[in-house]
């Protein structure tokens, strides 16, 4: 039982409070799935990057999924060690390559042949040799949401089969590059295992294919995906996800590298936001509140539902409302048609599943500053990151008029 209200009254609103014990039950029940395999959790940072909730999971003993060098960064600052770290995404710059390189993390994650040349020269430039994995496209529809299918030759991630061949060709013959794993991401929110499975099978065969040739990979990353409860979805269980990947790896002596994001921290975050009054505009009734899109995207951005919850103490009959925020565009919405009771100034919502793609697709849009985060942890709650002030969304501009 979480108490609301009164982390409201004392880290004020709009808040995301963030249940650690929540994300422990989630890593363990994954990690367990897993085993009798040698496996590796690496946390898709970009779920949440708090640098606490990053540590929480380093000190599960989790490794991290990066998908640019801030991530990085968080990931070593939070601690988790750089052999568990990996760095992924379609456009890496030589900076952000270099500095991969140079703190000798588990491997970088190629997603085109042009990217494989580039890490060659730098690696080659630092007199390094890069461990490097690639990441396959293997088109296969993974019936999710549109914007978050990864896994189809008409996204831009990864590449197909036989540019991948010929890529671990050229990566063994090169003086400064190692090829050591194999990925595929297909997509987020998945709650279908067929297409999993599927990818795990053509990617699987891709490994022996390659050991044909003498190129031996260690790890075999399946990336993230494993769908959450928003509203009413049937979910994968942790166990027929392993085994259903397991099942693919008959005969490979290989380390199962998963990537969850959404499954550790989406219902573990809650965000909470205030009354600030009701309102109607013809037939249309609205409850204006305090959070905004600049707060929690996701809704404005994908449709996406989150159930939200009315802590009020008047009793009334529920009626149909949009749940909005007062940011200037009609997209600014946390939810449409819902039922909700009379609510009245300085009521309390609680946004659900909002741990993942959360706080992190925040913006300072109509120089809103951004929002505390709470963690609980053992019945206790702390301040993971104070709220943005005005001086803070200035800051990098004052001393430059
Ligand atoms: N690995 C890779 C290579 C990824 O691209 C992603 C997510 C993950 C792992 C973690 O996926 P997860 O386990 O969280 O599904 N903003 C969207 C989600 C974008 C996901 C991007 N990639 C949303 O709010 O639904």
């Amino acid at each position: 039982m979480i108490h609301f209200r009164e982390l409201a009254n004392e880290y004020k609103t709009p808040l995301y409070v963030y249940d650690f014990d929540y994300m422990s039950a989630q890593y363990e029940a994954l990690k367990e799935a897993f085993k009798g395999r040698k496996s590796i959790l690496a946390y898709a940072v970009k779920a949440n990057s708090n640098l606490s909730v990053v540590k929480h999971f380093a000190g599960l003993g989790s490794g991290a999924d990066c998908v640019s060098i801030g991530e990085v960064r968080r990931a070593l600052l939070a601690g988790i060690a750089p052999y568990k770290i990996i760095f992924s995404g379609v456009g890496k710059s030589d900076d952000e390559i270099r500095e991969a390189i140079e703190s000798d993390i588990l491997y970088i994650n190629v997603e085109s042949e042009a990217e494989l040349l580039r890490v060659e020269l730098i690696a080659k430039g630092l007199g390094a040799i890069s461990r490097i994995s690639i990441r396959v496209n293997p088109n296969i529809d993974p019936k999710t949401h549109p914007y978050i299918s990864t896994g189809l030759h008409d996204n831009k991630f990864g590449v197909d089969i036989q540019s991948a061949k010929r890529m671990y060709i050229l990566a063994k013959n090169s003086e400064y590059l190692d090829p050591v794993g194999i990925h595929f991401h297909i997509g987020s929110q998945l709650t279908e295992l067929d297409p999993i499975r599927e990818a795990a099978e053509i990617v699987a065969d891709m490994v022996r294919s390659l050991q044909a040739i003498d190129i031996e990979l260690k790890f075999f990353d399946i990336g993230g995906g494993l769908g959450v409860v928003y509203n009413d979805e049937t979910t994968i269980a942790p166990y027929d996800y392993a085994q259903a990947i397991l099942g693919t790896l008959k005969g490979l002596d290989l380390t199962v590298i998963c990537e969850p994001g959404r499954f550790l921290t989406a219902n573990a975050g809650y965000f909470l936001t205030k009354v600030l009054y009701e309102k109607q505009n013809g037939e249309k009734k609205f409850v204006v509140v305090d959070g905004a899109m600049n707060d929690l995207l996701r809704p404005s951005l994908y449709n996406a539902y989150h159930k939200i919850e009315a802590l009020t103490s008047k009793e009334s009959e529920p009626r149909a409302v949009d749940v909005v925020g007062p940011v200037c565009e009609s997209g600014d919405f946390l939810a449409k048609n819902i039922m909700l009771p009379e609510l009245e100034h300085n009521d309390l919502l609680v946004v659900h599943s909002a741990g993942a793609y959360g706080f992190g697709m925040g913006s300072n849009y109509n120089t809103r500053g951004r929002s505390a985060e709470v963690a609980l942890e053992n019945g206790k709650a702390r301040l993971i990151r104070r709220r943005e002030s005005f001086e803070d969304l200035i800051a990098l501009e004052k001393d430059l008029l």
